[in-house]
């Protein structure tokens, strides 16, 4: 478990020295402290630190989201899944990242286990018509997740589905297909709502913020929907909080990780782009901006958090990555064992492609010399970079990447001196759309 995390910064050496590095010691000491003994700014959001191991042994939070997927798993099709930010990023990054990319929503593939989709994210018409035009012939459950209860977005969206929902089903049917995630509060609409309509509901704990959420049931409830092992990715964390619990900045890839973005932050460095050669990623990868964007982002303050697919974005990106404005830092999301069958380049008896050279490689082969190839470019492009080496994708390793990042954003905050647990820019744009929609 140790490895299942490694860094490799060899293409930052330029730029950074391990001097730098070790001079971090002990601010990384003070912000271990702070973090474990939850003595600082925000450490009333610092639940999630120990939660996966609390779920994990008081089982009766997993059995029950296990019961209620059994129970809908043969009766729906679909299972919309309602929430924006924290309370769907985590859920979509585990489930696509663990997915077939094609088949992810053929619901023989997954055993029985509905398709997934995704709604109260934006309010795009097209989107959400779309969506419902898709759903008509479909046998339909619903998980709405709000930890307020009050967001507009997902608010909107589960207006519109309870008001379709109940033309179709008998208020007794309505209990057994929609399930309500949030506070046990009673200024929680959502919780109101779920009250009244008698629908089972699942509390995210007080302590926890919404993009630090995805051990919680706000992810486990849809991970579980989509037939994904929740014990496994909870142990996954769990090992890795236990890895991670190490203060000495030299065993903790997470404090490493952190000081490195920081020490290139005070060099100019104020943007990172976390880059994956792996589509699947792609979520994994939006999750990671929002949880480093709003935890980091505040005060003038913070790293900007950019993604790129590879190589897709090289022939987009990429030259921006290579040649422009010299405040970007990078950091290689890289899978070191793939579990696939190989796919490996055929021989063509006249070779008008000029491929044959490559006959007998495996894709996965190429694919890594890509990336070798670009950390290389983008180093001596003035790019400092490094990889974080995940050791294989599994449910298991996604649950101990997803804590790592945490525990790794929330050293960052603090090294940064913000508070990473609160997102108060978020509501600027909530007041003038209220005021414009003139809300009472
Ligand atoms: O990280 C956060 O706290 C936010 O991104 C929230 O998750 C997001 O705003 C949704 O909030 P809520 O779950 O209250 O609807």
């Amino acid at each position: 478990m140790n490895n299942l995390i490694t860094i490799d910064w060899q293409n930052a050496k330029e730029f950074i020295s391990e001097a730098e590095i070790n001079a971090y010691k002990p601010f990384v000491k003070d912000v271990h402290k702070i973090i474990a003994e939850k003595s600082g700014q925000g450490s009333d959001y610092l639940g999630w630190h120990d939660y996966p191991e609390k779920i994990l042994e008081n089982a009766s939070e997993i059995t029950k989201i296990e019961e209620c997927v059994n129970k809908l798993k043969d009766e729906v099709d679909v299972l919309l899944v309602v929430g924006i930010g924290g309370s769907y990023l985590g859920a979509r990054a585990v489930i696509e990242s663990l997915s077939h990319h094609f088949y992810n929503n053929k619901k023989d593939f997954r055993n029985g286990y509905p398709e997934i989709y995704y709604i109260g994210q934006n309010m795009s018409a097209y989107y959400i018509k779309d969506l419902f035009d898709f759903m008509r012939d479909k046998k339909v459950a619903v998980n709405v997740i709000s930890k307020s209860g009050t967001t507009t977005e997902p608010a909107i969206a589960f207006r519109l589905i309870l008001q379709k929902m109940k033309k179709n089903y008998s208020d007794k049917e309505l209990k057994n297909r929609i399930f309500a995630t949030t506070s046990d509060s009673s200024k929680s609409a959502l919780k109101n709502m779920a009250d009244d309509l008698g629908l089972t509901t699942f509390f995210i704990p007080d302590d926890i913020g919404g993009r630090y959420s995805v051990f919680t049931p706000v992810g486990l409830f849809p991970i579980c929907a989509a037939g994904i092992d929740i014990s496994s990715f909870l142990k996954g964390a769990v090992d890795m909080q236990h890895v991670l619990s190490n203060e000495d900045l030299s065993a903790n890839v997470a404090h490493l990780y952190s000081v490195i973005r920081n020490i290139n932050l005070s060099k100019g460095k104020s943007v990172e782009l976390l880059a994956s050669f792996h589509q699947r990623m792609f979520y994994i990868l939006e999750w990671w901006k929002q949880l480093f964007g709003e935890s980091e982002g505040k005060n003038k303050k913070g790293i900007f958090p950019s993604s790129a697919i590879y190589s897709t974005d090289l022939h987009s990106l990429g030259q921006y990555m290579q040649d422009g404005m010299r405040i970007l830092q990078e950091t290689f999301l890289e899978i070191e064992n793939i579990k696939y069958p190989s796919c490996q380049i055929p021989k063509a008896e006249n070779d008008l492609d000029n491929l044959n050279y490559l006959v007998g490689k495996d894709i996965d082969y190429i694919n890594a010399k890509a990336s070798q190839g670009t950390q290389k470019a983008h180093r001596d492009g003035s790019c400092p970079n490094i990889n974080l080496n995940l050791k294989e994708l599994s449910v298991y390793s996604v649950g101990a990447l997803l804590y790592f990042f945490m525990k790794a954003c929330a050293s960052s905050g603090y090294l940064n001196a913000v508070n990473p647990f609160n997102q108060p820019g978020v509501e600027f744009y909530k007041k003038n759309m209220f005021d414009l929609l003139g809300k009472p």
